[in-house]
């Protein structure tokens, strides 16, 4: 038996002395080495959720391919490999990612995308990964061109679209047929069935991914079930089906309530069981969010607070290039200061927490209640470590911010603060 993961709290942000901290580092003497805006990672929290999963389904042969694009620093993919973890890229960027990471981790890539190019078909052949996530039989065609010229064969999974509805945010729903992802599962028995005839490829699995941030169990086991009885037919058809990939979207609680993070995962593993029934292949999963989220935060320095009207906002150092999920989807993410407030302190004031870009939208909460901050004060968006990082740009021309990692006692500069320089770097004049 795997030793039981002590789960200690679903975040890894407490207050010591009145000072928040991450696990054992104060994260005001980081602000004050590395500068705002800065990500900051858990990495034992980073590791015990991985540990959740393995835990969850060590009943069953599985691999767990983190996907990469939910937080794709590269100490954060070597902390991951090392702890046996495969991934889920979406392109050839991200494959070199893997290959800087850890190399030996290459062939345990699944690779997934309704748009690979033929360069990053090319580099994923030649690397050997584990799986291609085909989307349509066009990348088909092409993968099997690929596979010939180069003399490798193909391991190939469809990627279905089982016309499951999973509750999320619309733009992070993918498993209903008017979406852009996957091919129509009725028909993928016919499209096997031509895929056999080429040599190069293999079809050795199927799989399926119906979006992100999703809370109730119940759309994953029907989306299995669907897949399970494809797999079934396939067998019929003579297929050598070696693995199901369940794909990602584990969600997590952005909320300020209590939330279990194991038996999260233990009602999913529960919900994958059932929708596999006594399916043998090899369990593929691609979790992103539920392994980082909730280990990283995004540590800011409030600017100014100014009043417009009967609103009072409060501009932060860090914006929408630095942490774009409340303008693109809404978010919730929940904002403290770092210093703890005392009981006695006045009420908490409804403000707007805005960043420094010339856009309304660039906003991280509307009409939240925040314990009133003053200028030079230091606060956290908390649950940043998914989708944060990897979703900056330079918009405004604002350098991307620098991250940490927290290892126990000791602190790690993973990715040191852009330059101005970094930023003009590939334009050119004349
Ligand atoms: N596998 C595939 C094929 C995916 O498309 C995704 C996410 C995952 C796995 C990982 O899903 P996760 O376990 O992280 O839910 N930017 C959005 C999320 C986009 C998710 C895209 N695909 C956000 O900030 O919420």
């Amino acid at each position: 038996m795997p030793k039981k993961v002590d789960t200690a709290s679903a975040r890894p942000f407490t207050y010591r002395d009145r000072l928040l901290h991450c696990d054992e580092a104060d994260l005001t003497n980081l602000a004050a080495q590395h500068g705002t805006p800065l990500y900051v990672y858990s990495a034992q929290q980073i590791t015990q959720r991985f540990q959740l999963f393995e835990q969850a389904f060590a009943s069953r042969p599985h691999t767990i391919c983190y996907a990469v694009k939910a937080n794709s620093s590269l100490a954060i993919l070597r902390l991951l490999a090392k702890q046996g973890a495969g991934f889920d890229i979406v392109s050839g960027g991200e494959l070199e990612r893997v290959r800087k990471a850890h190399k030996p981790a290459l062939t345990k890539v699944v690779f997934s995308g309704v748009g690979k190019q033929l360069w990053e078909i090319d580099a994923a052949l030649e690397a050997n990964i584990l799986l291609f996530n085909v989307e349509s039989e066009a990348e088909l065609d092409l993968l099997a061109a690929r596979a010939e010229a180069l003399g490798n064969v193909a391991r190939f999974a469809f990627r279905v679209n089982p016309d499951v509805f999973a509750e999320t945010h619309p733009y992070i729903s993918t498993g209903l047929s008017e979406h852009k992802f996957g091919i129509d599962i009725k028909v993928a028995r016919a499209i096997y069935r031509r895929a056999a005839k080429s040599k190069w490829l293999d079809p050795a699995g199927v799989s399926v991914h119906i979006g992100s941030q999703i809370r109730k169990v119940d759309p994953f086991a029907a989306a299995l079930t669907r897949v399970t009885s494809l797999i079934a037919d396939l067998r019929k058809d003579g297929h050598n089906i070696r693995y199901v990939d369940a794909g990602g979207g584990l969600g997590i609680d952005y909320g300020a309530g209590t939330f279990d993070p194991a038996k999260q995962v233990e009602k999913y593993a529960a919900a994958l069981t059932k929708g596999l029934a006594d399916e043998p292949a090899h369990l593929l999963l691609e979790p992103g969010r539920f392994i980082v989220a909730q280990a990283g935060a995004l540590l800011t320095r409030v600017l100014y607070v100014k009043k417009n009207g009967s609103k009072t906002f409060v501009i932060t150092d860090a914006a929408m290039n630095d942490l774009i999920r409340p303008a693109l989807y809404h978010a919730h993410h929940e904002i403290i200061p770092i210093k703890q407030p005392t009981k006695s302190r006045r009420p908490d004031l409804q403000v707007d927490v805005v960043g420094p870009v010339c856009e309304s939208g660039d906003f991280f909460a509307r009409d939240r209640a925040l314990p009133a901050v003053k200028p030079n004060d230091l606060v956290i968006l908390l649950d940043a470590g998914a989708y944060g990082m990897s979703q900056t740009s330079n918009y405004n021309t604002r350098p991307r911010p620098a991250e940490v990692l927290v290892e126990g006692r000791s602190t790690k500069l993973i990715r040191r603060r852009e330059t101005m320089r970094d930023l003009l770097a590939p334009e050119l004049l004349d």
